[in-house]
């Protein structure tokens, strides 16, 4: 029996009041659907069968990377008829996991557990993840009869006032095997409410059928939450969020306030790392040992060698950053900066698409793109390198040990020779010796008598 996962993702998402679908926007930065698609690959499936209506575009695009079989649902009559666009593409032996794309922290074990749950008795049944909530509105209620055994699956806008009091509620997550489908599905009406083909009606069949119904509650309801609006979106945000900073924290890092750090990817630190409140971490970000993240960083695809500080306020993306480097605060790195050890970029200091050997410093109000930098380079405060002449970006080289006076503009393309000083305030258009002092002179006037106007 091959076990096929079918995702749904048709639905209109109206709730959330949003042009873009539902199932894209983004949970711990990454898109809902993604979250789902990796969880049911890691239970390695025969095929992932994902749902998509009317935006299937965008959502295509978003999941182009991933081995996913789509198919097409026109209309949104329901979760029955989306799973019943599927059947030609199963065959009877297969059994299928429903998963849905607005519920997108439901974890491995749980589904394993689901799958085993099922697969336990001989005869094939019917398994359904359940949960328990203090407040089930707007979901499915479980009925059962006196011995608690399941009946059916009652819709909040179908369910009567005294159903409506049910607090064990379906999840959406349930697996069965295609056979059953094959017969189930198409019986399907939609005379209810929301004139829609409910799979949730498929439970009430299987029990007339007498065909074995096996649930199991979820441990944690907030891991099996469904995702309607911005609201919920929110709450999840925070559930995956305290599940990611539990995690670093049991793992030896310390979070000054595990609240005011939010993880939009992977996090991986070395031994003994300190991180300050209100930074965010995106997409793969690793902190070496002994790294400390002061307040209000942003590091994205960021890596820190042993021992570096990020200082207050400082954004930094796309950056390799060596050992015991010092960096901020109010520093800017963008994509391509390297830094070698004991490097330190200081306040207000922007540098893009640049290589910093080691010992190298730029500490005040500079901006460094393009750039070569070579060891033991000391530039000064407000140097900027001149890399675009309005068309195209030029280098800049700049050798061992060169000591740069503060204001200097460096009109690239230029290179700068080993050990060269360059004087303060200097327009640098053309190649430096090396080993030498170079400047250039702006002759300084005085005009004596001069009166500033008055208004
Ligand atoms: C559904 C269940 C409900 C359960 C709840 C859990 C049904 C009828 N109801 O209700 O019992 O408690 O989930 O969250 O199944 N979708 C399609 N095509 C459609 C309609 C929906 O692909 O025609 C997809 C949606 O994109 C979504 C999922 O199915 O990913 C669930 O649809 P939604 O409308 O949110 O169902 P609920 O009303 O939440
Ligand atoms: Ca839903």
């Amino acid at each position: 029996m091959a076990l096929h996962v079918v995702i749904l993702a048709a639905g209109q998402g109206t709730r959330m009041h949003s042009k873009r679908p539902k199932v894209l926007h983004h949970l711990g930065g990454k898109p809902m659907v993604m979250r789902v698609v990796e969880t049911a690959l890691t239970l390695k499936p025969a095929k992932i069968h994902l749902v998509v209506g009317k935006k299937a575009d965008s959502i295509k695009q978003t999941l182009a990377q991933y081995p996913i079989h789509w198919v097409y649902q026109e209309e949104p009559l329901g979760t029955g008829h989306a799973l019943l666009q599927c059947l030609p593409h199963l065959s009877s032996s297969d059994e299928v996991l429903v998963l849905y794309a607005d519920t997108p922290l439901v974890q491995t074990e749980t589904l394993q557990k689901l799958l085993e749950t099922a697969a336990s008795s001989s005869s094939q049944g019917l398994g359904l993840l359940l949960a328990k909530l203090p407040n089930p509105t707007g979901l499915g209620r479980i009925l059962r009869d006196s011995d608690q055994q399941i009946l059916a699956i009652v819709e909040e806008k179908d369910a009567t006032s005294e159903q409506k009091k049910i607090n064990e509620i379906f999840t959406g997550i349930c697996c069965v095997p295609t056979r059953q489908l094959q017969q189930w599905l198409p019986q399907l009406s939609c005379d209810n409410a929301q004139k829609e083909y409910y799979l949730t009606d498929i439970i009430a069949l299987a029990h007339k059928e007498h065909c074995p119904i096996f649930s199991l509650p979820a441990e944690n309801f907030l891991e099996v939450q469904g995702v309607n609006n911005a609201y919920q979106l929110y709450e999840l945000e925070r559930v995956l969020q305290k599940r990611l900073t539990t995690q670093l924290m049991l793992s030896g890092v310390t979070l000054l306030d595990a609240t005011r750090v939010d993880i939009r990817g992977q996090l991986q630190c070395g031994k003994d790392v300190i991180i300050d409140v209100n930074t965010i971490f995106e997409g793969n970000v690793v902190l070496g040992d002994d790294c400390v993240i002061e307040p209000h960083c942003i590091l994205k695809n960021v890596t820190l060698g042993k021992n570096c500080r990020i200082l207050a306020s400082s954004v930094l993306e796309d950056c390799h950053i060596g050992d015991n480097c010092h960096i901020g605060p109010f520093a800017r790195l963008r994509p391509g900066t390297k830094l070698a050890e004991h490097c330190k970029i200081g306040n207000f200091v922007e540098v893009k698409n640049t290589q910093f050997a080691q010992g190298s410093k730029a500490n005040h109000l500079s901006y460094i793109g393009d750039a070569t930098v070579g060891q033991q380079v000391n530039i000064g405060a407000g140097t900027i390198t001149c890399n675009y002449d309005g068309a195209h970006k030029h280098p800049t080289h700049i050798e061992d040990g060169v000591f740069i006076g503060s204001a200097t503009q460096l009109i690239a393309p230029i290179s700068i020779g080993k050990n060269a000083t360059i004087g303060a305030g200097s327009t640098l258009r053309k190649d430096v010796p090396a080993g030498e002092l170079t400047y250039t002179e702006a002759k300084q006037k005085t005009v004596y008598g001069w009166k500033r106007p008055k208004k």
